[in-house]
Protein backbone atom coordinates (compact mmCIF):
# COMPACT_ATOMS: atom_id res chain seq x y z
CA UNK A 1 0.00 0.00 0.00
CA UNK A 2 1.53 3.27 -1.32
CA UNK A 3 0.55 6.27 0.76
CA UNK A 4 -2.25 8.33 -0.90
CA UNK A 5 -3.78 11.74 0.66
CA UNK A 6 -6.14 11.77 -2.19
CA UNK A 7 -5.91 9.08 -4.76
CA UNK A 8 -5.99 5.27 -4.34
CA UNK A 9 -5.41 3.04 -6.78
CA UNK A 10 -6.56 -0.73 -6.74
CA UNK A 11 -2.82 -2.50 -7.78
CA UNK A 12 -1.33 -1.06 -4.29
CA UNK A 13 -4.49 -2.82 -2.65
CA UNK A 14 -4.66 -6.10 -4.35
CA UNK A 15 -1.13 -6.05 -4.06
CA UNK A 16 -1.53 -5.74 -0.72
CA UNK A 17 -4.06 -8.13 0.44
CA UNK A 18 -1.79 -10.45 -1.81
CA UNK A 19 1.11 -10.09 0.60
CA UNK A 20 -0.62 -10.36 3.64
CA UNK A 21 0.20 -13.61 5.31
CA UNK A 22 3.02 -14.49 3.10
CA UNK A 23 5.19 -11.00 5.13
CA UNK A 24 6.70 -11.77 8.63
CA UNK A 25 9.10 -13.97 10.04
CA UNK A 26 6.23 -15.26 13.10
CA UNK A 27 5.69 -18.69 11.94
CA UNK A 28 8.22 -20.64 13.49
CA UNK A 29 8.02 -18.41 16.55
CA UNK A 30 4.77 -19.04 16.68
CA UNK A 31 4.91 -23.15 15.64
CA UNK A 32 7.28 -23.04 19.12
CA UNK A 33 4.70 -20.96 21.13
CA UNK A 34 2.04 -23.39 20.61
CA UNK A 35 3.80 -25.88 21.02
CA UNK A 36 4.51 -25.17 24.55
CA UNK A 37 0.97 -23.98 24.69
CA UNK A 38 1.30 -20.14 24.60
CA UNK A 39 -0.86 -19.87 21.58
CA UNK A 40 -1.88 -15.88 20.56
CA UNK A 41 -5.35 -15.87 21.36
CA UNK A 42 -8.41 -16.18 18.92
CA UNK A 43 -8.43 -12.54 18.42
CA UNK A 44 -4.86 -11.82 17.93
CA UNK A 45 -4.78 -14.82 15.30
CA UNK A 46 -7.35 -13.35 13.17
CA UNK A 47 -4.65 -10.96 11.87
CA UNK A 48 -1.91 -11.78 9.95
CA UNK A 49 0.73 -12.00 10.75
CA UNK A 50 -0.02 -12.81 13.88
CA UNK A 51 2.29 -11.74 16.63
CA UNK A 52 2.91 -12.71 20.18
CA UNK A 53 4.89 -10.13 22.62
CA UNK A 54 7.77 -11.68 23.98
CA UNK A 55 7.40 -13.24 27.92
CA UNK A 56 10.25 -13.14 30.33
CA UNK A 57 8.51 -16.92 31.04
CA UNK A 58 10.20 -17.38 27.63
CA UNK A 59 13.54 -17.08 29.05
CA UNK A 60 13.09 -19.53 31.66
CA UNK A 61 11.58 -22.29 29.31
CA UNK A 62 14.42 -21.80 27.14
CA UNK A 63 17.26 -21.19 29.71
CA UNK A 64 18.76 -17.79 27.82
CA UNK A 65 18.72 -14.40 29.31
CA UNK A 66 17.40 -10.96 27.54
CA UNK A 67 19.54 -9.14 25.92
CA UNK A 68 21.12 -5.98 25.59
CA UNK A 69 19.59 -4.01 22.20
CA UNK A 70 20.19 -0.22 21.34
CA UNK A 71 17.61 1.12 19.45
CA UNK A 72 18.04 3.63 17.15
CA UNK A 73 15.37 6.18 16.23
CA UNK A 74 12.47 7.05 18.99
CA UNK A 75 9.62 7.16 16.50
CA UNK A 76 6.91 4.69 16.16
CA UNK A 77 8.91 2.12 15.61
CA UNK A 78 11.77 2.35 17.30
CA UNK A 79 8.95 2.95 20.54
CA UNK A 80 7.58 -0.15 19.70
CA UNK A 81 10.26 -2.26 19.51
CA UNK A 82 11.85 -1.33 22.80
CA UNK A 83 7.84 -1.25 24.24
CA UNK A 84 7.58 -4.87 23.20
CA UNK A 85 11.27 -6.42 24.05
CA UNK A 86 10.89 -4.56 27.12
CA UNK A 87 7.81 -6.89 28.06
CA UNK A 88 10.44 -9.96 28.08
CA UNK A 89 12.94 -7.80 30.65
CA UNK A 90 15.37 -6.68 27.42
CA UNK A 91 17.55 -3.92 28.07
CA UNK A 92 16.74 -1.51 25.71
CA UNK A 93 17.95 2.02 25.25
CA UNK A 94 16.81 4.20 22.33
CA UNK A 95 18.32 6.61 20.71
CA UNK A 96 16.81 9.70 19.17
CA UNK A 97 17.96 12.62 17.83
CA UNK A 98 15.23 15.08 17.76
CA UNK A 99 14.47 16.61 21.36
CA UNK A 100 11.15 14.78 21.33
CA UNK A 101 10.09 11.31 20.76
CA UNK A 102 7.54 9.88 17.97
CA UNK A 103 9.34 11.17 14.89
CA UNK A 104 6.65 12.09 12.55
CA UNK A 105 3.94 11.48 14.80
CA UNK A 106 4.13 15.36 16.07
CA UNK A 107 1.22 17.20 17.53
CA UNK A 108 1.97 20.84 17.66
CA UNK A 109 0.65 22.83 20.17
CA UNK A 110 0.97 26.37 21.22
CA UNK A 111 4.70 27.35 22.91
CA UNK A 112 6.06 24.12 20.49
CA UNK A 113 8.58 25.59 18.29
CA UNK A 114 10.97 24.09 14.93
CA UNK A 115 13.47 25.00 13.12
CA UNK A 116 13.56 23.91 9.87
CA UNK A 117 16.58 22.97 7.62
CA UNK A 118 16.32 26.57 5.74
CA UNK A 119 16.56 28.29 8.83
CA UNK A 120 12.78 28.79 9.29
CA UNK A 121 11.52 29.43 12.75
CA UNK A 122 8.27 28.94 14.08
CA UNK A 123 6.80 28.68 17.57
CA UNK A 124 3.01 27.86 17.88
CA UNK A 125 0.90 30.62 19.26
CA UNK A 126 -2.21 27.99 19.85
CA UNK A 127 -4.72 28.81 22.43
CA UNK A 128 -5.19 26.10 24.73
CA UNK A 129 -7.23 22.87 23.04
CA UNK A 130 -6.00 23.72 19.93
CA UNK A 131 -3.31 21.93 18.17
CA UNK A 132 -2.32 20.15 14.43
CA UNK A 133 -1.47 16.50 13.60
CA UNK A 134 1.41 17.61 11.17
CA UNK A 135 2.12 13.88 10.57
CA UNK A 136 -0.41 11.33 11.00
CA UNK A 137 -3.56 12.55 11.51
CA UNK A 138 -6.09 9.88 10.80
CA UNK A 139 -6.44 6.13 11.70
CA UNK A 140 -8.58 3.02 9.63
CA UNK A 141 -10.43 1.07 11.92
CA UNK A 142 -8.47 -2.33 11.11
CA UNK A 143 -4.82 -0.94 11.74
CA UNK A 144 -3.00 -2.44 14.31
CA UNK A 145 -2.58 1.40 15.49
CA UNK A 146 -6.29 0.76 17.08
CA UNK A 147 -4.75 -2.23 19.13
CA UNK A 148 -2.07 0.12 20.53
CA UNK A 149 -4.51 2.54 21.49
CA UNK A 150 -6.29 0.18 23.66
CA UNK A 151 -3.41 -1.33 24.93
CA UNK A 152 -1.45 1.86 26.12
CA UNK A 153 -5.11 3.33 26.92
CA UNK A 154 -5.13 6.21 24.65
CA UNK A 155 -8.97 7.41 23.78
CA UNK A 156 -9.28 7.60 20.55
CA UNK A 157 -12.99 9.12 19.01
CA UNK A 158 -14.16 9.36 15.46
CA UNK A 159 -12.30 11.70 12.73
CA UNK A 160 -14.15 12.20 9.41
CA UNK A 161 -12.59 11.86 6.71
CA UNK A 162 -15.33 12.29 4.00
CA UNK A 163 -18.59 14.73 4.91
CA UNK A 164 -21.17 15.02 2.21
CA UNK A 165 -21.63 18.97 3.01
CA UNK A 166 -17.76 19.49 2.54
CA UNK A 167 -16.72 21.27 -0.58
CA UNK A 168 -14.84 20.27 -3.84
CA UNK A 169 -13.48 23.11 -5.75
CA UNK A 170 -11.48 22.95 -9.29
CA UNK A 171 -10.30 25.86 -10.41
CA UNK A 172 -7.78 24.72 -12.49
CA UNK A 173 -10.82 22.82 -14.19
CA UNK A 174 -13.00 25.78 -14.68
CA UNK A 175 -15.33 26.00 -11.81
CA UNK A 176 -16.07 29.20 -10.52
CA UNK A 177 -17.72 28.06 -7.16
CA UNK A 178 -17.28 25.42 -5.05
CA UNK A 179 -19.69 22.46 -4.50
CA UNK A 180 -20.68 20.32 -2.04
CA UNK A 181 -19.44 16.82 -2.33
CA UNK A 182 -23.89 16.08 -2.26
CA UNK A 183 -24.24 17.76 -4.85
CA UNK A 184 -21.36 16.40 -6.64
CA UNK A 185 -22.08 13.20 -6.27
CA UNK A 186 -25.65 13.05 -7.14
CA UNK A 187 -25.09 14.96 -10.46
CA UNK A 188 -22.11 12.61 -11.26
CA UNK A 189 -23.94 9.39 -9.97
CA UNK A 190 -27.45 10.58 -11.58
CA UNK A 191 -25.55 11.15 -15.20
CA UNK A 192 -23.59 7.57 -14.82
CA UNK A 193 -27.04 5.92 -13.94
CA UNK A 194 -29.14 7.88 -16.66
CA UNK A 195 -26.12 6.61 -19.07
CA UNK A 196 -25.87 3.49 -18.29
CA UNK A 197 -30.00 2.54 -18.25
CA UNK A 198 -29.77 4.33 -21.88
CA UNK A 199 -26.95 1.84 -22.77
CA UNK A 200 -28.99 -1.12 -21.23
CA UNK A 201 -32.24 0.01 -22.72
CA UNK A 202 -30.53 0.04 -26.60
CA UNK A 203 -29.45 -3.13 -26.06
CA UNK A 204 -25.54 -2.40 -25.63
CA UNK A 205 -25.49 -4.85 -22.49
CA UNK A 206 -27.48 -7.64 -23.97
CA UNK A 207 -24.42 -10.22 -24.72
CA UNK A 208 -23.30 -8.93 -20.95
CA UNK A 209 -26.43 -9.49 -19.04
CA UNK A 210 -29.54 -11.98 -19.08
CA UNK A 211 -33.00 -9.67 -19.28
CA UNK A 212 -33.58 -10.10 -15.58
CA UNK A 213 -30.13 -9.24 -14.94
CA UNK A 214 -31.04 -6.13 -17.20
CA UNK A 215 -33.87 -5.15 -15.32
CA UNK A 216 -32.33 -5.75 -11.69
CA UNK A 217 -29.51 -3.08 -12.92
CA UNK A 218 -32.01 -0.90 -14.04
CA UNK A 219 -33.99 -1.09 -10.56
CA UNK A 220 -30.44 0.11 -8.81
CA UNK A 221 -29.84 2.46 -11.46
CA UNK A 222 -33.21 4.23 -10.33
CA UNK A 223 -31.87 4.22 -6.74
CA UNK A 224 -28.26 5.05 -7.37
CA UNK A 225 -28.54 8.13 -9.29
CA UNK A 226 -32.41 8.87 -8.40
CA UNK A 227 -33.29 9.18 -12.32
CA UNK A 228 -37.01 8.01 -11.83
CA UNK A 229 -39.11 5.86 -13.60
CA UNK A 230 -38.14 8.03 -16.96
CA UNK A 231 -34.83 6.95 -16.35
CA UNK A 232 -33.60 10.47 -17.03
CA UNK A 233 -31.27 12.33 -14.34
CA UNK A 234 -32.93 16.00 -13.70
CA UNK A 235 -31.71 17.08 -10.21
CA UNK A 236 -33.14 15.47 -7.34
CA UNK A 237 -33.21 16.39 -3.30
CA UNK A 238 -29.99 14.28 -3.04
CA UNK A 239 -28.20 17.62 -4.35
CA UNK A 240 -29.19 19.27 -1.40
CA UNK A 241 -31.61 22.40 -0.59
CA UNK A 242 -31.34 26.05 -1.02
CA UNK A 243 -34.13 26.74 1.71
CA UNK A 244 -33.47 23.13 4.47
CA UNK A 245 -37.51 21.64 4.81
CA UNK A 246 -38.48 22.79 8.38
CA UNK A 247 -42.28 22.93 9.55
CA UNK A 248 -45.31 22.79 7.81
CA UNK A 249 -45.66 24.92 5.71
CA UNK A 250 -41.61 25.18 4.76
CA UNK A 251 -41.36 21.80 2.38
CA UNK A 252 -37.87 23.20 1.63
CA UNK A 253 -36.50 24.42 -1.54
CA UNK A 254 -34.66 21.94 -3.52
CA UNK A 255 -30.82 23.09 -5.34
CA UNK A 256 -31.56 24.69 -8.58
CA UNK A 257 -29.27 25.15 -11.65
CA UNK A 258 -28.98 21.53 -12.54
CA UNK A 259 -25.65 21.29 -14.47
CA UNK A 260 -25.60 19.32 -17.99
CA UNK A 261 -23.92 16.39 -18.17
CA UNK A 262 -20.56 17.96 -19.74
CA UNK A 263 -20.23 20.34 -17.20
CA UNK A 264 -20.62 17.51 -14.65
CA UNK A 265 -17.92 15.72 -16.56
CA UNK A 266 -15.56 18.96 -17.21
CA UNK A 267 -15.46 20.12 -13.61
CA UNK A 268 -13.81 16.58 -12.52
CA UNK A 269 -15.68 16.40 -9.31
CA UNK A 270 -15.91 12.64 -9.97
CA UNK A 271 -11.92 12.35 -9.43
CA UNK A 272 -12.24 12.46 -5.54
CA UNK A 273 -15.49 9.72 -5.05
CA UNK A 274 -12.97 6.81 -5.26
CA UNK A 275 -10.61 8.00 -2.22
CA UNK A 276 -13.45 7.01 0.38
CA UNK A 277 -13.46 3.59 -1.16
CA UNK A 278 -10.04 2.99 -0.25
CA UNK A 279 -9.36 0.13 2.19
CA UNK A 280 -6.88 2.47 4.37
CA UNK A 281 -9.45 5.72 3.90
CA UNK A 282 -12.93 4.51 4.42
CA UNK A 283 -14.68 6.18 6.91
CA UNK A 284 -15.18 5.31 9.99
CA UNK A 285 -11.78 6.78 11.07
CA UNK A 286 -10.43 7.63 14.48
CA UNK A 287 -7.92 9.99 15.88
CA UNK A 288 -6.98 9.72 19.58
CA UNK A 289 -8.30 12.21 21.95
CA UNK A 290 -6.05 15.14 22.04
CA UNK A 291 -3.73 15.05 19.42
CA UNK A 292 -2.03 11.86 17.76
CA UNK A 293 0.96 12.33 20.26
CA UNK A 294 -0.69 10.74 22.53
CA UNK A 295 0.64 7.51 20.95
CA UNK A 296 4.22 8.07 21.31
CA UNK A 297 3.69 9.74 24.75
CA UNK A 298 1.88 6.74 26.00
CA UNK A 299 4.75 4.33 24.14
CA UNK A 300 7.39 6.67 25.76
CA UNK A 301 5.63 5.88 29.23
CA UNK A 302 5.51 2.41 28.88
CA UNK A 303 9.26 2.54 27.84
CA UNK A 304 10.08 4.53 30.34
CA UNK A 305 11.97 7.68 30.44
CA UNK A 306 14.79 6.74 31.72
CA UNK A 307 15.38 4.19 28.67
CA UNK A 308 15.47 7.25 26.21
CA UNK A 309 17.68 9.18 25.36
CA UNK A 310 16.92 12.43 23.59
CA UNK A 311 19.29 14.51 21.42
CA UNK A 312 21.20 11.70 20.67
CA UNK A 313 22.32 11.84 17.13
CA UNK A 314 24.13 8.79 15.71
CA UNK A 315 27.46 9.09 14.46
CA UNK A 316 28.37 5.62 13.00
CA UNK A 317 26.73 2.00 13.78
CA UNK A 318 29.74 -0.68 14.17
CA UNK A 319 28.35 -4.20 13.93
CA UNK A 320 31.35 -6.58 15.67
CA UNK A 321 31.86 -10.16 15.95
CA UNK A 322 30.22 -10.92 19.73
CA UNK A 323 27.82 -7.07 19.62
CA UNK A 324 27.39 -3.48 18.13
CA UNK A 325 28.72 -0.33 19.21
CA UNK A 326 26.86 2.87 18.22
CA UNK A 327 28.58 6.20 18.51
CA UNK A 328 26.48 9.61 18.83
CA UNK A 329 26.54 12.63 20.10
CA UNK A 330 24.25 14.40 22.79
CA UNK A 331 24.79 17.65 24.26
CA UNK A 332 28.33 18.37 21.75
CA UNK A 333 29.58 15.27 23.86
CA UNK A 334 30.58 12.16 21.70
CA UNK A 335 29.44 8.94 23.72
CA UNK A 336 29.38 5.09 22.55
CA UNK A 337 26.94 2.71 23.82
CA UNK A 338 27.58 -1.24 23.37
CA UNK A 339 24.75 -3.34 22.53
CA UNK A 340 24.27 -7.23 21.97
CA UNK A 341 21.76 -5.87 19.02
CA UNK A 342 20.87 -2.85 16.88
CA UNK A 343 17.63 -2.26 15.80
CA UNK A 344 18.06 0.77 13.36
CA UNK A 345 14.91 2.50 13.64
CA UNK A 346 15.51 5.92 11.71
CA UNK A 347 14.56 7.37 8.48
CA UNK A 348 16.32 5.04 5.57
CA UNK A 349 17.76 7.78 3.97
CA UNK A 350 19.27 9.13 6.89
CA UNK A 351 20.95 5.84 7.73
CA UNK A 352 21.90 5.89 4.39
CA UNK A 353 24.33 9.31 5.26
CA UNK A 354 25.49 7.69 8.41
CA UNK A 355 28.43 5.71 8.93
CA UNK A 356 28.57 2.21 8.82
CA UNK A 357 30.16 -1.15 8.66
CA UNK A 358 27.28 -3.21 7.89
CA UNK A 359 28.05 -3.64 4.08
CA UNK A 360 27.58 -2.08 0.50
CA UNK A 361 24.39 -4.35 -0.35
CA UNK A 362 22.88 -2.34 2.81
CA UNK A 363 23.80 0.98 1.84
CA UNK A 364 22.63 0.28 -2.01
CA UNK A 365 19.32 -0.88 -0.40
CA UNK A 366 19.59 2.44 1.99
CA UNK A 367 20.13 4.68 -1.31
CA UNK A 368 17.05 3.35 -3.27
CA UNK A 369 14.53 4.52 -0.69
CA UNK A 370 13.64 7.85 -1.53
CA UNK A 371 12.10 10.11 0.70
CA UNK A 372 8.63 12.22 0.14
CA UNK A 373 6.97 15.63 0.23
CA UNK A 374 4.40 16.37 2.51
CA UNK A 375 3.69 19.95 4.07
CA UNK A 376 0.59 20.72 6.58
CA UNK A 377 -0.29 24.18 7.54
CA UNK A 378 -2.65 24.81 10.60
CA UNK A 379 -5.05 28.26 10.73
CA UNK A 380 -6.49 28.84 13.82
CA UNK A 381 -9.32 30.84 13.72
CA UNK A 382 -11.27 32.95 16.41
CA UNK A 383 -14.42 31.01 15.43
CA UNK A 384 -15.58 28.34 14.17
CA UNK A 385 -17.59 29.75 10.60
CA UNK A 386 -17.35 26.24 9.26
CA UNK A 387 -19.64 24.71 11.51
CA UNK A 388 -21.67 28.34 12.13
CA UNK A 389 -22.06 29.24 8.91
CA UNK A 390 -21.48 26.27 5.98
CA UNK A 391 -22.91 23.65 8.54
CA UNK A 392 -19.56 21.73 8.10
CA UNK A 393 -18.54 19.19 10.90
CA UNK A 394 -14.90 17.87 10.25
CA UNK A 395 -14.12 15.96 7.08
CA UNK A 396 -12.26 17.36 4.12
CA UNK A 397 -12.29 19.87 1.14
CA UNK A 398 -10.99 18.91 -2.17
CA UNK A 399 -9.32 20.97 -4.49
CA UNK A 400 -7.10 20.87 -7.83
CA UNK A 401 -5.39 24.37 -6.49
CA UNK A 402 -1.35 23.82 -4.84
CA UNK A 403 -3.10 23.48 -1.83
CA UNK A 404 -5.15 20.09 -2.21
CA UNK A 405 -6.48 19.63 0.76
CA UNK A 406 -8.53 21.59 3.35
CA UNK A 407 -9.37 19.52 6.63
CA UNK A 408 -12.04 20.98 9.16
CA UNK A 409 -11.18 19.80 12.83
CA UNK A 410 -12.86 16.65 14.04
CA UNK A 411 -12.26 17.62 17.76
CA UNK A 412 -13.86 20.80 19.58
CA UNK A 413 -17.25 21.20 17.98
CA UNK A 414 -19.39 24.21 18.91
CA UNK A 415 -15.92 25.43 21.15
CA UNK A 416 -15.11 28.94 20.61
CA UNK A 417 -12.22 28.43 18.18
CA UNK A 418 -10.80 26.04 15.65
CA UNK A 419 -8.03 25.12 13.96
CA UNK A 420 -8.12 23.95 10.16
CA UNK A 421 -5.77 22.42 8.14
CA UNK A 422 -4.77 24.86 5.56
CA UNK A 423 -3.00 22.93 3.30
CA UNK A 424 -2.02 19.00 2.72
CA UNK A 425 -0.60 19.07 -0.40
CA UNK A 426 2.90 16.29 -1.63
CA UNK A 427 5.69 16.01 -4.39
CA UNK A 428 6.03 19.36 -5.99
CA UNK A 429 3.48 21.32 -4.59
CA UNK A 430 4.74 20.64 -1.09
CA UNK A 431 8.04 21.94 -2.19
CA UNK A 432 7.15 24.66 -3.57
CA UNK A 433 5.19 25.83 -0.38
CA UNK A 434 8.47 24.40 1.51
CA UNK A 435 10.84 26.77 -0.09
CA UNK A 436 8.74 29.53 1.13
CA UNK A 437 8.75 31.73 4.85
CA UNK A 438 5.95 31.08 6.95
CA UNK A 439 4.22 34.25 6.40
CA UNK A 440 4.57 33.30 2.67
CA UNK A 441 2.74 30.16 3.18
CA UNK A 442 0.10 31.45 5.21
CA UNK A 443 -0.43 34.37 2.56
CA UNK A 444 -0.55 31.72 -0.55
CA UNK A 445 -2.81 29.26 1.65
CA UNK A 446 -5.41 32.32 2.89
CA UNK A 447 -5.87 33.54 -0.43
CA UNK A 448 -6.92 30.11 -1.82
CA UNK A 449 -9.23 29.32 0.84
CA UNK A 450 -10.43 32.29 0.72
CA UNK A 451 -11.99 31.66 -2.58
CA UNK A 452 -13.89 28.37 -1.23
CA UNK A 453 -14.79 29.52 2.17
CA UNK A 454 -15.32 33.58 1.69
CA UNK A 455 -14.21 36.55 3.86
CA UNK A 456 -13.71 35.06 6.97
CA UNK A 457 -10.69 32.82 6.12
CA UNK A 458 -8.99 36.10 5.77
CA UNK A 459 -10.54 37.90 8.81
CA UNK A 460 -10.79 35.40 11.42
CA UNK A 461 -7.58 33.94 11.07
CA UNK A 462 -5.63 33.90 14.34
CA UNK A 463 -2.66 32.14 14.04
CA UNK A 464 -0.91 29.90 11.70
CA UNK A 465 1.95 26.79 12.20
CA UNK A 466 3.21 25.30 8.83
CA UNK A 467 5.69 22.08 8.92
CA UNK A 468 7.52 20.64 5.71
CA UNK A 469 8.81 17.02 6.05
CA UNK A 470 12.08 17.55 4.06
CA UNK A 471 12.91 20.38 5.52
CA UNK A 472 12.57 18.63 9.15
CA UNK A 473 15.81 18.04 10.58
CA UNK A 474 16.78 14.27 11.58
CA UNK A 475 13.38 13.49 9.82
CA UNK A 476 13.71 14.62 6.13
CA UNK A 477 10.88 12.95 4.53
CA UNK A 478 6.99 12.47 4.99
CA UNK A 479 7.33 8.93 3.55
CA UNK A 480 9.20 6.50 1.18
CA UNK A 481 8.87 5.85 -2.54
CA UNK A 482 10.52 2.16 -2.95
CA UNK A 483 10.56 0.48 -6.59
CA UNK A 484 9.22 -2.44 -6.49
CA UNK A 485 8.15 -2.55 -3.00
CA UNK A 486 9.84 -3.71 0.65
CA UNK A 487 10.16 -6.95 -1.02
CA UNK A 488 11.93 -6.26 -3.83
CA UNK A 489 15.15 -8.01 -4.17
CA UNK A 490 17.29 -4.64 -4.04
CA UNK A 491 15.88 -4.40 -0.04
CA UNK A 492 16.27 -7.67 0.90
CA UNK A 493 19.38 -6.77 2.85
CA UNK A 494 17.07 -4.63 5.30
CA UNK A 495 14.50 -7.36 5.69
CA UNK A 496 17.35 -9.66 7.43
CA UNK A 497 19.49 -9.11 9.80
CA UNK A 498 22.87 -7.42 9.21
CA UNK A 499 25.10 -9.24 11.53
CA UNK A 500 23.50 -8.31 15.00
CA UNK A 501 22.18 -5.23 13.80
CA UNK A 502 18.17 -4.93 12.13
CA UNK A 503 15.78 -2.29 10.48
CA UNK A 504 12.37 -1.36 11.04
CA UNK A 505 10.16 0.85 9.91
CA UNK A 506 7.04 1.76 8.04
CA UNK A 507 9.07 1.81 4.88
CA UNK A 508 9.59 -2.03 5.31
CA UNK A 509 6.32 -2.71 5.29
CA UNK A 510 2.76 -2.87 3.02
CA UNK A 511 1.60 0.32 4.85
CA UNK A 512 4.36 3.28 4.40
CA UNK A 513 3.12 6.42 5.72
CA UNK A 514 1.13 4.91 7.85
CA UNK A 515 1.64 4.34 11.67
CA UNK A 516 0.54 0.45 11.19
CA UNK A 517 3.43 -0.02 9.13
CA UNK A 518 5.91 0.91 11.42
CA UNK A 519 3.94 -1.12 14.12
CA UNK A 520 3.85 -4.39 12.02
CA UNK A 521 7.63 -3.84 11.27
CA UNK A 522 8.50 -3.31 14.83
CA UNK A 523 6.93 -7.08 16.12
CA UNK A 524 8.31 -8.80 12.55
CA UNK A 525 12.05 -7.21 13.86
CA UNK A 526 11.11 -8.14 17.92
CA UNK A 527 9.99 -11.48 16.82
CA UNK A 528 13.05 -12.30 14.71
CA UNK A 529 15.22 -10.28 17.48
CA UNK A 530 13.95 -12.97 19.78
CA UNK A 531 13.70 -16.23 19.11
CA UNK A 532 17.67 -15.47 18.10
CA UNK A 533 17.83 -14.69 21.29
CA UNK A 534 15.73 -17.90 22.09
CA UNK A 535 18.05 -20.28 19.96
N1 LIG B 1 -1.30 8.07 5.70
C1 LIG B 1 -1.24 9.36 5.12
C2 LIG B 1 -2.59 9.98 5.04
O1 LIG B 1 -3.57 9.36 5.38
C3 LIG B 1 -0.56 9.36 3.80
O2 LIG B 1 -2.69 11.10 4.61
Amino acid sequence: MRPSPNTTTGTSRRNFLRQVGVTGGAGAMLATMGALGLAPTAEAASREPAFRAPRTGDFTLKGRTAAKVVIVGGGIAGLTTAYELGKAGYDCTVLEARDRTGGRNFTVRGGDSTTDLLGNRQTARFTDGQYMNAGPARIPQWMITMDYCRELGVPVEVFTNSNASAYIYNEKAGMTSPVRYRTAKADTYGYVSELLAKATGRGALDAELTADDQQRLLEFLKSFGDIGSKLTYTGTEHRGYSIDPAAAGTPGVELGDVPTVSEVLSSGVGRYFSFEFGYDQAMLMFQPVGGMDRIPAALTRAVGPGRIRTGAVVQKITDKAHGVSVTYEQHGRTRVIDADYCVAALPPHILAKTAHNLGSAVQTALEAVKPSSAGKIALEYRSRWWESDHRIYGGITETDMDLSHIWYPSYGFHGRRGTLIGYYNTGANADMYGNMTPAEREKRAVAQGEKIHGAKYRTELASSFSHHWRQTPHLEGAWHSMAGGPDAPVFAPLNRAAGRVYFAGDYLSYADAWQHGAFTSARKVVTTLHERVLT
